[in-house]
Order: structure tokens, then C-alpha cells, then sequence
């Protein structure tokens, strides 16, 4: 669904070097899988090229098949809002919207008509448990569940992929493990696979597949038994 391929992003910054080096990888469809590492490993350099945000060096990012990461920059947004969801730290919603319309946002950059963007919307957040919270706007919610809506704006669009950077870390540890619980289920019901950047041991321990990360190189891949 996913793979990496002999990925090199470098950084230089006084002399030294850092990022990504000679890193591969592959995530099944219907996989959650964890890039797990220390501060400066290279988790977020990662997803930014798994998320087509950013351009490697050397190596190239295959989505479905298809060879992406030097596609036109038109082409690669294209593929951003159908195939892709993203899920930030800080949730990063609309704080003057309702959980509603903030769902609503992508499907509407898609051009859906607005009866069926509601729909979906609106059956988005009954998937991550929020069908009685549709009309409450960011700051009435909790952190959790601001974190689910978020969770539902990715998945509203239908991707094949979700990339999340520190999903849980804005979360007290009890909203963690549920958080987690609630992307699994997602993979299994609908076959969609999340990259989840992490050093969370919460969300680490739930994975089904950790890529274990060290200054910029993968050390180990891990499986879950
Ligand atoms: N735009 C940039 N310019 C220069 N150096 C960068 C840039 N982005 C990342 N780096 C460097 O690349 C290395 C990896 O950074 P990255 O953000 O991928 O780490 P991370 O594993 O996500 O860390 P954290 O857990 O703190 O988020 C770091 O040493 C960082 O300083
Ligand atoms: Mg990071």
C-alpha cells in the first residue's frame, strides 16, 4: 500500500548532517504501523515524505503501486485530498466551526454536493463515536474527543492512508490507549492503514507494525506476535 524505498532526506545544519538515511519500509493495506524513535530520529521527516509533503533526496515513495514522490506539485496535492488523510499533535481544527462543519472541510475541497457531504460528515463522526456532538464547537469538547474528530475529518474523505504525527501527545495517558484502540478498528472495518510517529509506549504497544528509528536509520522492524 505503502513502501519506502532506499529513502535519503539530509539535512545540513552546521556541518552536520541529520534526517533520513537509506530508509525502507512497506505498509500493508489495513495495517497500523508506528515509526517509533527518540527526539531528532527522523520520525516527522518520514511521514512528510510519506504524506508527499516533502521530496527525498534519493529513493523514491510508491502509494498503491504508483511511483510519487517526483510527480508535479499539482499532482501530489491531488493525491494529498483523495488518498491521503492527516492528523496533527494539536488537532489543528477549525476552533469558530462545529465538529461537524470542521469534517465537512475536506469533503467540500473535494467539490461534494453539500446534502452528501453532510452525510458523510456527519456518518464520520458516528464512526469514532461522536454522532452526539455534531453541533459542539472545538473548545466544548475534550482533548480526546477534539482528537476524534480530527481523527474523523482524515477518514471522512475514504484515504488508504492516514499519517499522524504524535497523535496522543497532547492526550492524558487515558486518552492514549482508547485513541489507538479506535484507529485499529478503523484498519480492520475499512481496510484504511495509519503511519502513526510516536514514543508514546501506549501507542507503541498497539501497533502492528513498529519501525524502530536511531539518527535517521531504521534499526529494527517489529511485528506484532
Ligand atoms: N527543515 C529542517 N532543517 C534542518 N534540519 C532539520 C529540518 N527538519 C528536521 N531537521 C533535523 O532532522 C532531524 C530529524 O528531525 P525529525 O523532525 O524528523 O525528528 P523526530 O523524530 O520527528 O523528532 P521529535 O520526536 O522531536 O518530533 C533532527 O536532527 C532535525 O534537527
Ligand atoms: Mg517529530
Amino acid at each position: 500500500m505503502l513502501e519506502l524505498k532506499d529513502i535519503t532526506r539530509a539535512y545540513e545544519l552546521g556541518g552536520e548532517k541529520a534526517g533520513a538515511f537509506g530508509v525502507s519500509f512497506t505498509v500493508p493495506a489495513g495495517c497500523l504501523a508506528v515509526l517509533a524513535g527518540p527526539s531528532g530520529s527522523g520520525k516527522t521527516t518520514l511521514l512528510q515524505l510519506a504524506g508527499l509533503l516533502d521530496e527525498p533526496d534519493e529513493g523514491e515513495v510508491f502509494l498503491e503501486g504508483q511511483a510519487v514522490s517526483r510527480l508535479p506539485e499539482k499532482d501530489r496535492c491531488e493525491l494529498r485530498l483523495r488518498r491521503l488523510g492527516f492528523v496533527f499533535q494539536a488537532f489543528n481544527l477549525v476552533p469558530v466551526l462545529s465538529a461537524l462543519e470542521n469534517v465537512m472541510l475536506p469533503l467540500q475541497l473535494q467539490g461534494m454536493k453539500d446534502e452528501a457531504v453532510r452525510h458523510r460528515a456527519a456518518e464520520a463522526l458516528d464512526r469514532v463515536g461522536l454522532s452526539d456532538r455534531l453541533e459542539h464547537r472545538p473548545g466544548q469538547l475534550s482533548g480526546g474527543q477534539q482528537q476524534r474528530v480530527a481523527i474523523a475529518r482524515a477518514l471522512a474523505p475514504n484515504p488508504v492512508l492516514v499519517l499522524a504525527d504524535e497523535p496522543t501527545a497532547s492526550l492524558d495517558h487515558a486518552h492514549g490507549g482508547p485513541l489507538m484502540d479506535l484507529m485499529k478498528q478503523q484498519c480492520s472495518e475499512s481496510g484504511v492503514s495509519f503511519l502513526v510517529a510516536s514514543h508514546d509506549p501506549s501507542v507503541i504497544s498497539r501497533a502492528d507494525l513498529v519501525f524502530r528509528l536511531m539518527d535517521g536509520r531504521l534499526l529494527a522492524t517489529e511485528r506484532a506476535s
